[in-house]
Order: structure tokens, then sequence, then C-alpha cells
């Protein structure tokens, strides 16, 4: 079976048809891992006349995990929301620079925001679920999706569910609802809802953070679970999670007044040996 990272993207990328009905072609693009799945260059974004993120210039690899780090009001969900266009639907955010997505412009004319979203799912700080059931939740985007055939249905929420560690405990109360789940469980189901459209990329903005250690854990373990069959970007303050998870690490630094990405490399590096002062002082808990 195809994984996710070798999914023609830019054919999901341009038209609005369910994955089903799309035929197999001899042109389908396969995704080596080591290629870069998002390019960012000389980003950056402002909020009416107020410049927030400048010169941002990041490659992100395909199936690995890339944490950003840094303190708050840096620009870190700005810069995870340039890479589905979430920041389109931000009122007064101008974006300029490039984002390509295993080789895709994200702005080019034929890219559908919907379709772009599909392959890059977000997920965000506060779990939220549909006031719905646990199943409806999952079935509703698939709906969206074109899909309607009910084994087929049952098989995605199936998958999605098993996928996120979620399958044993609420395979009898499918029909409850989400809001009845704890917040660890209510945010593993919001990871399954972006899961279920088969994404490439998931970006996760600090998914744990209004979590309890335990449900934090459980929903750590999962992303780190995640490498190698998704692309992930996550944004964490929590340091020792990145430093357990991360392949990569993206620091950002507000420097005159504007957020800037002041150190990008291997996470082992980033932690060892940062090259930045103000890296080495952030991580060091000295500043931040
Ligand atoms: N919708 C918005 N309109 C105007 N300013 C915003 C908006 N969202 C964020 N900002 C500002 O942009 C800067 C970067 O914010 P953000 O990307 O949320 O940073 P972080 O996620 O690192 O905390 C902050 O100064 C914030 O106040
Ligand atoms: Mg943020």
């Amino acid at each position: 079976m195809m994984s996710a990272l070798e999914a023609p993207l830019p054919e999901f990328l341009t038209a609005d048809v369910p994955p089903d009905a799309r035929p197999a072609k001899e042109s389908t693009l396969h995704l080596a891992p080591t290629l870069p799945a998002l390019s960012v260059k000389d980003l950056a974004v402002s909020y009416g006349n107020r410049a927030v993120l400048r010169g941002v210039n990041m490659d992100i690899t395909a199936g690995h995990i890339t944490a950003l780090i840094g303190p708050s009001g840096c620009g870190k969900t700005t810069f995870l929301s340039c890479l589905n266009r979430m920041i389109d639907l931000v009122p007064q955010s101008a974006v300029s620079g490039k984002v390509t997505l295993h080789g895709v412009d994200i702005h080019d004319r034929g890219v559908v925001p919907l379709m772009l979203r599909r392959k890059v799912g977000m997920v965000f700080q506060r779990p939220n679920p549909f006031p719905l059931s646990i199943r409806r939740n999952l079935e509703m985007p698939l709906g969206e999706l074109g899909v309607s055939d009910r084994t087929e249905l049952e098989r995605r929420v199936h998958a999605a569910l098993v996928g996120v560690g979620l399958w044993g405990e609420v395979k009898d109360h499918l029909n409850k609802s989400a809001l009845a789940l704890s917040g660890g469980q209510q945010q593993r189901l919001c990871i399954a809802r972006a899961l279920v459209l088969e994404p490439s990329t998931l970006l996760l903005d600090e998914p744990c953070s209004a979590l309890d250690p335990i449900s934090s854990g459980a929903v750590e373990d999962l992303i780190a679970q995640l490498r190698g069959r998704y692309t992930v970007v996550v944004v964490t303050h929590n340091l020792a999670q990145a430093r357990r998870i991360a392949d990569e690490v993206a620091m950002f630094w507000v420097v005159d007044g504007c957020g800037a990405l002041i150190e990008f490399g291997p996470a082992e590096r980033i932690f060892k040996a940062p090259q930045h002062c103000l890296t080495c002082e952030y991580i060091c808990g000295m500043r931040g």
C-alpha cells in the first residue's frame, strides 16, 4: 500500500475529487523520504502594517518531526499557518516569499486551499472536537471528501482510531459525544480527524500544552509514532519534549521587533552545541 508520503500530491492540491475516484496514473510522483516535504524561502508576514516574521528559510524533511521553539510572540503560530495557508483566513495578513509542498508552490493559482489543508492538516492547542459523536467527528470530514460508502466509512474511522491509539478506549462508545472524552482523548481524536483525510503533513500547534502530564505523554507518544509516515511540524514550549521527539529544531526569536528564525538544524546539535547564543540561553532556561 502506498504511504501518505508517496501520495500523488499535486493532484490532491489542485483537483476537488474524492481520492477513491482518482485513476491511478503512471506519472504518480513517488517521493523519497529524504526530499524536503516543505521548502520555505524568504518568508515574511505582516498583520496590517506590523511585520511579525521576516527572512525565514527552512527545508522541512519528509517523514521527520520538526519542532518549532522560541518564546511567545515570536511568530511560531504565524509560521505554521503559512504552511497550509490558514493564514489566508486572518484579516489583514500579508505573506510574501515562497512555500513549496513536494515541489508545488502552494500559492500557485491552481492550488485549492481546501485541498492543501487536507494534505497539510492542523491541530491546535485546545482540543476542538465537533460537538458530535466520536464517530461523526471522523465521518463528517470524510463525507465532505465524498466518501459515502458505509463499509469504506467504517474502515477509515476504524483505521484512524487505531492509528491514534484510541480504538481500544472508544470502540464501544462510538455514538457517544466526543465532548465526554478526556482532554487527551479529545486531542487524539482531533489528530485522528486530521489523519482520516490522509494528509502527508501534520501541523501541531502546542498540542500538549493544555493537557495533564499523563495525557500529554500519550499525545507525545502518538506524535513520535507518526515519524516516517507523516511529515510533522510541531510547536512546543516543552524543550524536553522537543529533545525527545524532534529530528530537527527551529528556533524563533523576536529580532528588532520582528519574528525571525535564528537557528535551524538537527535536534541533537541544537541541544548539545547551539551556535546562536540566544538558543543557548533559551535552552538553558536563562532567557524566554
Ligand atoms: N491575527 C493577528 N492580528 C494581528 N497580530 C497578530 C495576529 N496573530 C498574531 N499576531 C501577532 O503576531 C506576533 C506573532 O504571533 P504568533 O505567531 O501567535 O506567535 P507565537 O505563536 O510564537 O506566540 C505577535 O506579536 C502577535 O501578537
Ligand atoms: Mg502560538
